[in-house]
């Protein structure tokens, strides 16, 4: 079986820290989907690291890691991350293994990215600028380049057709980029790439799986930012929901086992779109200072807001989540009163459905208030010192959700998560 892991919001769960101390019951961890979009945070002996396409399994010394067929990789970006954790973990080559059929992120996918957010105006999806959304584009309108090609003998005249057709795009956009000092690093990348190893990653991972092996699929991005059911056009450009793993990775629906679902205790996004229950006041900026709520990748403050349960029972809905991990809730110390949302009000009219017209509704959250905690969080180290008044935060999560919380994480270490007895 492969088991799923995967964020229920905006992103940014913290979903390194959590597949980095779960990797430990599994034998591969395999990324399905995004590219270096997204960052993901774990902490090695007390060192930060923050990983952007190799997955977070690389620091659990028995587990293999897979790039699968859904991601989109950008080979400067995988060389310069891969080269730094050599430094400190120089078997991880050796454990990292690239699907044939993953799409590249060519110099000139940036500056399409760059481009277009520039032409969007104030309108902008808040983009990464990481080529994301162009590289897609060119998977789904067949023009793509693949990992595979880059061992045929023409793929610099395959990157040449490519790169043409995205130069004329350019001059449409009278977008001025400096692709061109990003090519020879590219040629750089490419070259080191074709030694690492290339599989044949369907058939790879069905071995694995018949040999009994247990996989994890690590999941990018959050639900909210799903291409499909995120609040479009303010969403990423993949599948980032359970779904995605069979698309991302050639497994069958079938051989999906847990779904594991990320939620921090309270809610951010980062970049524009709707988010119902942001805090743009005092309280808002306590929780960007308290959880630290500055981007991965691009450094950008985190918008920050209460816990949207009409969002997360949607997500829950939408991945068949089968058990909520919920992070960061050591944040919510020294916060007198919290509230979570329990439905919209859209024109008058409550409902407790996310709705199609997120984006343009006058749309008000309810709030269900809460006491803040009599003692901190931060300092348990087992689930039953956990304050009683968190633990009733957390049943009405449960009941709301119709689904367990079987893990709290209360700080960033890797060994900072309280297993509810029962419940995993
Ligand atoms: P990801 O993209 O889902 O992997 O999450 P990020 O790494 O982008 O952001 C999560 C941030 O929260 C990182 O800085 C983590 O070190 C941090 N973090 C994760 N879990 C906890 C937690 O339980 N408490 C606190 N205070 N920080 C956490
Ligand atoms: P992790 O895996 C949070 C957001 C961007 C932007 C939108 C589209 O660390 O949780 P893109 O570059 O994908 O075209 O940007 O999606 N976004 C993320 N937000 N965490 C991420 O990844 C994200 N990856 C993309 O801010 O709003
Ligand atoms: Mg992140």
């Amino acid at each position: 079986m492969i088991d799923v892991l995967l964020g229920l919001q905006w992103g940014d769960e913290g979903k390194g820290k959590i597949v980095d101390y779960l990797a430990a019951n599994y034998d591969i961890i395999a990324r399905f989907q995004g590219g270096p979009n997204a960052g993901h945070t774990l902490y090695v002996d007390g060192q930060k690291v923050v990983l952007r396409t190799i997955p977070s399994g690389v620091f659990q010394a028995h587990c293999l890691n897979l790039i699968g067929n859904g991601v989109v990789i950008d080979p400067v970006s995988l060389k310069a991350e891969l080269s730094q954790l050599v430094q400190i973990r120089p078997d991880v080559p050796g454990r990292l293994f690239l699907s044939q059929k993953a799409h590249l992120i060519l110099p000139t996918h940036r500056a399409l990215d760059a481009a277009s957010e520039a032409a969007k105006g104030a309108d902008k999806i808040g983009s990464t600028l990481k080529g994301i959304g162009p590289a897609y584009m060119d998977k789904t309108g067949r023009n793509g380049l693949r990992v595979g090609d880059i061992l045929s003998g023409d793929f610099n005249k395959k990157y040449e057709q490519l790169k043409q057709k995205h130069l004329a795009m350019l001059k449409q956009y009278d977008y001025e980029a400096d692709w061109k000092e990003w090519e020879a690093e590219f040629f750089d990348a490419i070259a080191y790439m074709r030694d690492l190893q290339i599989v044949n990653a369907e058939y790879w991972l069905d071995k694995q799986l018949k040999a009994g092996k247990k996989i994890l699929a690590e999941g990018a991005q959050g639900s909210m930012l799903d291409i499909d059911y995120g609040t479009y056009p303010f969403v990423t450009s993949s599948n980032t929901i359970a779904s995605g793993v069979c698309n991302g990775l050639g497994v069958a629906p079938s051989r999906i086992g847990e779904v594991y679902g990320i939620s921090k205790a309270y809610c951010t996004r980062v970049g524009s779109g709707p988010f119902p229950t942001e805090l743009d006041n005092e309280i808002g900026e306590a929780l960007r200072k308290a959880g630290n709520e500055f981007g991965a990748v691009t450094g950008r403050s985190r918008r920050c807001g209460w816990i949207d349960l009409v969002a997360l029972r949607y997500t829950v809905m939408l991945s068949g989540v089968t058990k909520i991990i919920l992070t960061k809730a050591d944040v919510l110390d020294g916060f007198a009163e919290l509230n979570a949302g329990v439905a919209y009000m859209i024109d008058g009219e409550r409902t407790e459905e996310f709705p199609f017209e997120v984006c343009t509704a006058n749309l008000q959250p309810v709030y269900q208030q809460f006491k803040g905690w009599e003692k901190p969080i931060s300092t348990c180290s087992e689930y039953e010192e956990l304050p009683q008044s968190f633990k009733d935060y957390c049943s009405f999560v449960e009941q709301y959700l119709g689904t367990d919380i079987a893990y709290i994480s209360n700080g960033t270490g890797r060994d900072q998560l309280l297993v509810n007895p029962g419940k995993n």
